[in-house]
């Protein structure tokens, strides 16, 4: 394979890396693509497994039928066999129609079975008569139909290892396995961890309109001496983690230290450590000062359609130009002035007037405000606590009553 082809491929789908095993991998791809060649794609996960199969249906003479990537260990083990080989009306509770299931849709295209290893061994029998002779019999029918189908399967578990356990066939193994296809780990991909490093800077960047973070010598080597269990998704997420809560855009080793897991032989991702003295305390304290904004803000807006809610029953049930008999006029709770904010409605709290009849909401809130403010020698910040208020929505009131002079 000429080193264009290869580079314009990785161009065509974003695939970063230079690596010999990377490029090996590309390229069985590429010569097996034309073939109906059944295609096993083996390696960890988050290596990039998930665009191989892609890239063979698209350079095969399938190109222009179908292509169906299924995960095969999300589907729950008591319809996967009709999902793929599809049923017949009535064969089970909710089977309301035929369905041809993927086998049958995918018919002269190409099915990419992800996470392979998770098939159920029933299911695994059914795989595996319809790689050999392309013939299968849907959940509940009688007939055999005939397909053809390219398969391209993968899986990030040890297959052998299933093998030897009895979680999987053997002979579908072969089958599955005509032409395997190894991705390497990203521990072993040498600078390409700096390139992809670099994407998904570059993405993160673009997408958020900010600085891209470049990273200092030391650091790159860093990156390259560290073992990535979660490979390119693990890569990939501390960028983004990196490129989001780093305040500093040149990106020293102990910058990353504080994103890369300590144990090494972990495959969890980098938590957020607080000590030393960097600004995450900082960064968190923003977040929740954020968060508690926010809930302010729904509080107000609470209130606020609480009151907009009490406003059009009135209008509802107030005749427009008499005042009503105190008897129509709705019972308002007063609100203890320990109540949490969440809670509390301000303007509900009313201290109990004597004779409403001349009085609309408005005015009630307005009396309410006069009174918390007098009884607090005009202190807005008291009033505003004292009616479970926010300050902003006090000075609101205040403003809109013209009692803010
Ligand atoms: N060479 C690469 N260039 C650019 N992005 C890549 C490359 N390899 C992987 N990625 C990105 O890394 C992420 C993980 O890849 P992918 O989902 O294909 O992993 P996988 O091998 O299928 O893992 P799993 O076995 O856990 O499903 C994806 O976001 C993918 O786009
Ligand atoms: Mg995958």
């Amino acid at each position: 394979m000429k080193s264009s082809e290869l580079q314009s491929i990785k161009q065509r789908y974003n695939i970063v890396g230079n690596c010999e095993a990377l490029n090996h991998a590309l390229d069985v791809a590429l010569q097996v693509a034309p073939t109906d060649l059944s295609v096993l794609i083996v390696g960890e996960s988050g290596v990039g497994k998930e665009i191989i199969p892609r890239v063979i249906h698209d350079n095969s003479p399938r190109r222009r039928e179908k292509y169906f990537a299924i995960n095969c260990g999300s589907i729950p083990e008591g319809t996967i066999d009709s999902e793929l080989f599809g049923h017949v009306k009535g064969s089970f509770t909710g089977a309301i129609n035929d369905s041809p299931g993927y086998f049958g849709v995918a018919n002269k295209g190409t099915l990419f079975l992800d996470e392979v290893g998770e098939l159920p061994l029933a299911t695994q029998a059914r795989l595996l008569r319809v790689l050999e002779t392309g013939e299968y019999i849907p959940v509940g029918a009688t007939e055999v139909r005939k397909t053809d189908v390219r398969i391209v399967a993968a899986t990030n578990v040890n297959i052998r290892q299933a093998i030897s356990e009895g979680r999987f066939r053997e002979d579908l193994y072969y089958r599955l396995n005509s032409i395997p296809i190894q991705i390497p780990p990203l521990r072993d991909r040498g600078e390409d961890i700096v390139l992809l490093f670099r994407l998904f800077a570059m993405q993160m960047a673009e997408k958020y309109r900010m600085d891209k973070i470049v990273l200092t010598e030391e650091a790159k080597l860093m990156l390259m001496r560290y073992k990535w269990p979660g490979n390119v998704r693990q890569l990939k997420n501390i960028t983004e983690q990196i490129s989001i809560l780093s305040t500093e855009r040149q990106i020293t080793p102990e910058i990353l230290a504080r994103f890369i897991p300590q144990d090494q032989e972990t495959t969890q991702l980098a938590t957020i450590h607080n000590d030393g003295d960097h600004s995450f305390e900082n960064e968190r304290e923003i977040l929740y000062k954020i968060l508690f904004e926010l809930r302010s803000n729904v509080n107000d807006m609470r209130r606020e359609m609480s009151t907009l809610k009490k406003q059009i029953e009135d209008v509802k049930t107030v005749p427009s130009t008499t005042v009503p008999a105190s008897s129509t006029i709705p019972t308002i709770p007063t609100i203890p002035t320990t109540a949490p904010l969440e809670d509390a409605i301000a303007e509900e709290y009313v201290e109990p007037v004597k004779e409403p009849e001349n009085l609309n909401l408005d005015a009630w809130s307005r009396q309410a405000l006069e009174k918390a403010l007098d009884r607090n020698g005009g202190n807005r910040k008291k009033a505003a606590l004292e009616l479970g208020i926010s300050d902003r929505t006090l000075y609101r009131r205040l403003k809109q009553y013209g009692l803010d002079k």
